[in-house]
């Protein structure tokens, strides 16, 4: 993981999809911060490519100047000069081979000319669509090799559903080796789903009761205010299980399910987490519900239905919200029920994993109604409000005996003040050759593989209004003695 030090190598980032909408939020502020905390070399250089041609080096840096200080405020003055320094721009036209020719023929000469060490990060910042196509152009003009390292960081969603994601694994496997491989999903950069390991398996206290024995349900949740925005396009083909659930939410449901790994490394890490996927049956549709938001309000402000916004086909059944009850065939967890839950337009922006204890099995004072006393819980709060909760009982002061449900609570903002971005962890991590926090081949294909049954089957979408916390429906998913879902 991300060492303070600038690793020993002066390398190129080759960015291809540098003009669309995650260069400009995430990947640019990403190098730039990690540039401008002497985290990466002073000596590297960005190559942006796209199909564009309106662009040269010098209008480039101008966009990309705007977007950083539009997202990146961070030492400002300094945007301008890392900028003209740093960057460069290279059209790929239509992707002929004699395009890519050309991008192969700028890398050498943008390598030459800072001096760099020929180590080489290709970043497909593209739609899932334009990753084979883009693969193929850039190892046929000799691009998956170079004078250093070489290696392919993949964005998600990795395919359209299992078939897909074999494909494309069989392909990029053509020109590259697993190693220099790096699929990203940025929710494994992020500091607090790092510490669930660290929570699980630093703290006897926790996995010693993280089983069957004593846990009885578990609730992940990733809830978003925002909606589609600018989108659509990408969205409306995609939705929620395909956006979210399929990568985020699984990977939060593998780190919190997952054995003790054999070591702290990036296959014995990857090698559990495959492990539990193979343990849970491929969902059916019938242990899913499905939604799409309509029209609502978000913090007091009327937003539209996602079929109004703008680029959604009118009769769009593309699904917001996924809520879905899992079960985990193995010792360590059958029996105990796992629910995820997102959704776009919810009540407000959450990610939380909830882990519910058993009751005691019989109540300790004669006078106490079973049902006053409360299951302990663990509250995971992975975004915005870092940090972890935990829920217990105390006897209420007073001559009656009556319980108080109380909370413990800690809060990383106030242990350790801001928290890393996750781009810039997964890029020093790319260029340090760390793949611990990055998606394993079979392990793509194994998240596809519980998502099958509902991708060739999808339900019908609940109407849900914006503001609220998904359709009632949602509740159907529980066991009627369960609590409802959380509304954290
Ligand atoms: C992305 C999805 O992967 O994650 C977006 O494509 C979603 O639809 C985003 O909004 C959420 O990420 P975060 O870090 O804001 O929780």
């Amino acid at each position: 993981m991300a060492g303070p030090a600038p690793p020993p190598t002066r390398p190129l980032f080759v960015v291809v999809g540098a003009t669309g909408d995650l260069m400009r939020r995430m990947l640019l502020p990403a190098l730039y911060g990690l540039s401008a905390d002497d985290h990466l070399p002073a000596e590297s250089a960005v190559l942006g490519a796209a199909r564009t041609s309106s662009f040269d080096d010098a209008s480039y840096q101008a966009w990309a100047a705007a977007g950083l200080k539009e997202f990146s405020p961070y030492h400002p003055d300094a945007i301008d000069p890392w900028c003209r320094k740093v960057l460069h721009y290279q059209s790929i036209g239509e992707g002929t081979p004699a395009d890519y020719q050309n991008l192969a023929a700028r890398v050498a000469k943008v390598e030459a000319d800072h001096q760099l060490s020929g180590d080489r990060v290709l970043y497909l910042a593209l739609p899932y669509e334009a990753f084979a196509p883009t693969i193929k152009g850039l190892a046929e003009a000799g691009l998956n090799h170079g004078p250093g390292w070489t290696r392919i960081v993949i964005e998600k969603p990795f395919g359209r559903d299992l078939e897909t994601a074999r494909d494309l694994n069989a392909l990029v496997h053509t020109y590259f080796d697993e190693p220099s491989i790096y699929r990203i999903d940025h929710y494994l950069g992020k500091e607090t789903v790092q510490n669930l390991l660290v929570l699980r398996f630093a703290n006897v206290l926790f996995e010693s009761l993280w089983s069957r024995d004593r846990v009885t349900k578990v609730e992940i949740t990733v809830a978003e205010d925002l909606g589609v925005e600018a989108r659509a396009a990408y969205y409306d083909r995609a939705g929620a299980l395909r956006d979210m659930v399929q990568n985020h939410l699984t990977q939060l449901l593998s780190l919190i399910a997952m054995e003790v790994p054999a070591a702290f490394d990036a296959d014995a890490i990857r090698n559990e987490k495959v492990k539990v996927l193979h343990s849970i049956a491929p969902v059916e549709p019938e242990q899913a519900v499905f939604g799409q938001y309509t029209a609502g309000w978000i913090a007091g402000a009327a937003v539209p239905a996602y079929r109004s916004e703008s680029g959604v086909p009118a009769g769009s059944t593309t699904e917001t919200f996924v809520a879905l009850r899992l079960k985990i065939e193995n010792w360590r967890w059958q029996g105990v029920p796992f629910y995820l839950r997102t959704g776009k337009r919810l009540g407000n922006r959450v990610t939380q994993v909830v882990v519910n204890f058993q009751r005691p099995p019989v109540t300790f004072f004669r006078d106490l109604d079973p049902d006053e006393v409360h299951s302990n819980e663990l509250v995971m709060t992975l975004q915005p409000d870092e940090g972890f909760d935990l829920v217990f009982e105390v006897k209420a002061p007073g001559q009656t005996v009556a319980t108080k449900t109380e909370r413990m609570r800690f809060r990383y903002a106030e242990q350790f003040g801001n928290l890393p971005d996750a781009y810039q962890t997964l890029l020093l991590d790319v260029v340090e050759g760390d793949a611990t926090l990055f998606v394993r081949a079979d392990e793509v294909e194994a998240s596809w593989r519980l998502y099958a049954k509902l991708l060739a089957q999808p339900p019908a979408p609940h109407d849900y209004a914006a503001g609220s916390w998904g359709p009632d429906a949602a509740q159907g998913l529980l066991h009627p003695d369960e609590e409802p879902w959380s509304r954290p």
